[in-house]
């Protein structure tokens, strides 16, 4: 029988579900942190010759929880684990996946790289910043993209939508989503300073009058990118704003700066814990399947 077990970050309910769609057993991790910082973890069952899930999304501490999961993945091997899978809904370091600046890592790389070094073999996140970074990752890997579901639930909630991405590079993901939802879509071209993070958009009209414009992006950050982008719709004559997004980081007041700039609505998958103003909309059916995809033919 397959073994999930529950990582260190924050359970968003996606271990629990996963376990009963699997028929698997289901275990949470010991952990503790030592007076100096360090991490200690431990396996409350006998992994030795089992297939393991290892669900751990990179909530914050994101850096304690990299490591944190190459530690219960090296736990599991030492136990005799005869497989070890990772389940990471949110993957952090997603976003530095090229050098931007002379001098700067490929953070992607690096880190998965080490997870496969600490004996991971195989790997399963939500919706990456671009899906060819997982190249990176040595074993096999995969994703699931959460697009249909999210315009599913937002379908209930608009009027004359039409979905809008913050900038060209996510059109694949509003595409899929204004697909999913039968409305129009169009995109915005932002630029970010890649030394103060500042943002700015490029004037564009678009057909917002008295429309429910939705707003799709992978990630809200300081929210500072669908802030702006509302603004715009705003004085383009939206009647509604809602912003959708996979990950809710909402770092700082983000949910404040989202509201305060007309956002009625703020969407996500459960990828990451959110505050209770945020919609939130499981994904593990989706990983449940993508595991199997995963583990290829029985
Ligand atoms: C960037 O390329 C991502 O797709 C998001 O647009 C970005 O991370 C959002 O960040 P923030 O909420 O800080 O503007």
């Amino acid at each position: 029988m397959v073994l999930v077990v529950q990582g260190t970050s924050e359970d968003t309910g996606i271990s629990g579900r996963l376990a009963k769609l699997l028929g698997a057993e289901l275990v949470r991790i010991e952990s503790k942190r030592f007076p100096d910082g360090e991490s200690y973890v431990r396996i409350p069952v006998d992994p030795s010759g089992r297939e393991v899930v290892v669900v751990q999304t990179m909530d914050e501490p994101r850096d304690k929880r990299i490591l944190e999961l190459a530690l219960i993945t090296d736990a599991l091997k030492e136990a005799g684990a005869s497989r070890v899978s990772g389940v990471v809904p949110y993957l952090a370091y997603m976003r530095q996946d090229r050098v931007f600046r002379q001098g700067e890592p490929i953070s992607i790389r690096a880190v998965l790289r080490m997870l496969h070094a600490a004996g991971l073999d195989a790997l399963l996140v939500v919706e990456p910043h671009k899906p060819e970074e997982l190249q990176y990752f040595p074993g096999t890997h995969g994703y699931i993209s959460p697009m249909n579901l999210l315009a599913r639930h937002v379908s209930k909630l608009v009027h004359n939508p039409l979905v809008l991405s913050p900038d060209l590079g996510g059109i694949r993901r509003a595409r899929m989503f204004a697909e999913s939802l039968g409305a129009d879509f169009d995109y915005l071209e932002k630029k970010r300073d890649r030394v103060t993070g500042e943002v700015t958009v490029k004037p564009k009209n678009l057909d917002a009058e008295g429309r429910d414009v939705v707003i799709v992006d992978d990630i809200i950050s300081t929210g500072g990118t669908m802030a702006l982008a509302a603004r715009v719709l705003r004085k383009q004559g939206a009647r509604r704003v809602i912003a959708v997004c996979v990950h809710a980081l909402l770092v700082g007041g983000a949910l404040d700066k989202l509201l305060a700039a007309g956002i009625s609505r703020v969407v996500a998958a459960n990828t990451l814990p959110t505050p209770p103003a945020v919609d939130v909309v499981d994904v593990s059916p989706l990983i449940a399947s993508g595991l199997k995809d995963l583990a290829g033919p029985a």
